[in-house]
């Protein structure tokens, strides 16, 4: 070591023997009393910490803040670096620095010269400054996991929780409507759900009554009453992914629209849609935020059931674009995970029609949504198509164009859409083709064993988290 770092370091030692003289006696904790709180009490969460701090003055503080960022006490609504009596003092989290050498020493020997003092202090922390995580830490039993993941719909917090958590219900849902920042109404998913409409029932936590709201994703507004209609942001990127594969000439079917995350950007990107949804709740959503998205000379919207839509308004719609030769693609959506493979035998039924099938091999494709039960190395995709497959009565072939796992719902349950052209082939459900899939492919491996238990039906237990 040259003589200058030691130089340092003795100047280092001498100036933290000095200063640090105080035990830490409190850790960065709410008061113990708060454990088991089922009725809010915000004042039984303030409490006296002892922390550490760094002072220096006003023209020093633009050096020494990198060096000490990884350091700085983070909570809600509290500034780590004040000014008091003219001086600068920068808080530490005293989880990290319980005294001056917990500092490393490149950081310590950085710091030489440019602070004045390094001491502890107590500073009072209340419930406003508590990071929610800490706040149900501290309330729920111990060993209860923490229940921080949440989505958001507009001003509503929506949470999913588990049994375990119900007795602190009320508690929970009035912390995070304190704490998120834009949260107006906190509601818990019962454990139920609406299988035909695929909304859930929910209990109002917390907040105001209201669940009307208006949602954005990818740039567009959505109002609902989450009460009555599906939504969920985590398929965002879903709707945005599937839209770019859409060209401006091409006409979108959305047999399952909901109130319209798909039908809006196509519309937008000049793309002719008709959109149908069964709840008429979601209709009457579609057909504002057309108006809302200003889409609405581009959108036809519908309140049928999904295989009535099919057979009827989008059969006609096709064989009216082939008698007219009209250009561009048509793309059957249906994003109903649960039962819309179900729905596949529409088209060798009432598909099968000269006009239709002229053009077909190129221009008709559908994107179907279906949820998988794969165990740890099963390919999701691979048994996502055998299942379309198994419901067309045919392979897929030269015909399939796209497997995409779009996301996993829950441990072993995985959301894939299978994109596949409607061939000729298909739309006559060619039966040898479907014996031979039976040999080859499902002789030990029964159908039921891959769509999810209950056509998805189970979605509404608070364990799945992500759903
Ligand atoms: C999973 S949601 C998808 C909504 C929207 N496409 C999205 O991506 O968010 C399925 C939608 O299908 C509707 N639905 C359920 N059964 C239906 C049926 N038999 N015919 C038409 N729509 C139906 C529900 O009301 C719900 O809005």
């Amino acid at each position: 070591m040259n003589i200058k770092n030691y130089l340092k370091r003795l100047i280092n030692k001498c100036f933290w023997t000095k200063r640090y003289n105080t035990k830490m006696t409190s850790l960065l904790v709410p008061p113990e009393s708060v454990r088991g709180m089922t009725c809010l009490d915000r004042t039984a969460f303030t409490a006296n910490i002892q922390l550490p701090f760094l002072k220096c003055c006003d023209i020093k503080i633009s050096k020494i803040k990198p060096i000490v960022k990884k350091y700085l006490l983070k909570l809600r609504k509290f500034k780590a670096i004040q000014n008091v009596d003219n001086k600068i003092i920068a808080y530490l989290n005293p989880n990290l620095v319980k005294k001056f050498e917990d500092l490393s020493e490149n950081d310590r020997e950085q710091l030489l010269g440019l602070y004045e003092e390094f001491g502890i202090t107590e500073i009072t922390i209340n419930y406003d400054n508590w990071p929610i995580n800490d706040i149900l830490k501290a309330v729920l039993p111990e060993g209860f996991e923490v229940p921080t993941s949440y989505s958001l719909v507009g001003h509503i917090v929506h949470l999913n929780l588990r049994d375990m958590h119900l007795p602190y219900k009320t508690i929970i849902g009035q912390v995070f409507l304190d704490t998120v920042p834009v949260a107006k109404t906190v509601v818990n998913k019962m454990n139920t759900i609406d299988t035909t409409f695929r909304h859930f029932t929910m209990e109002i936590l917390a907040g105001d009554k209201d669940t009307i709201t208006v949602a954005k994703e990818n740039g567009y507004m959505y109002e609902l009453d989450f009460s009555q209609v599906y939504w969920n942001p985590r398929l965002a990127t879903e709707h945005s992914n599937l839209i770019k594969i859409m060209k401006p000439n091409d006409v979108m079917y959305d047999v399952f629209a909901g109130v319209g995350p798909f039908a809006i950007p196509a519309a937008r990107k000049g793309i002719r849609v008709l959109a149908n949804d069964l709840n008429p709740e979601s209709y009457k959503w579609l057909k504002r935020n057309a108006e809302i998205n200003k889409v609405k000379s581009n959108i036809k919207s519908f309140n049928m059931d999904g295989r009535e839509f099919l057979k009827t308004v989008v059969k006609e719609d096709i064989l009216n674009r082939r008698v007219s030769k009209e250009i561009g693609s048509e793309h059957i959506v249906m994003n109903l995970p649960s039962t819309a493979v179900e729905f596949l035998d529409v088209f060798y039924e009432c598909f099968y029609e000269n006009e239709i099938v002229k053009m077909s091999s190129q221009s008709l494709m559908v994107h179907l949504y279906c949820f998988i039960k794969a165990n740890k190395g099963e390919d999701a995709c691979k048994l996502a198509q055998l299942l379309v497959e198994e419901k067309l009565g045919c392979t897929l072939q030269e015909s399939l164009v796209n497997l995409h796992n779009v996301r996993n719902v829950s441990p072993y349950k995985e959301m894939i859409r299978v994109s596949f052209l409607l061939c000729e082939r298909i739309l006559k459900g060619e039966e040898p083709a479907m014996k031979k899939l039976k040999m080859e492919n499902l002789s030990d491996i029964s159908i039921s064993d891959i769509i999810t238990e209950n056509n998805g039906k189970e979605q509404g237990t608070a364990k799945e988290s992500k759903e």
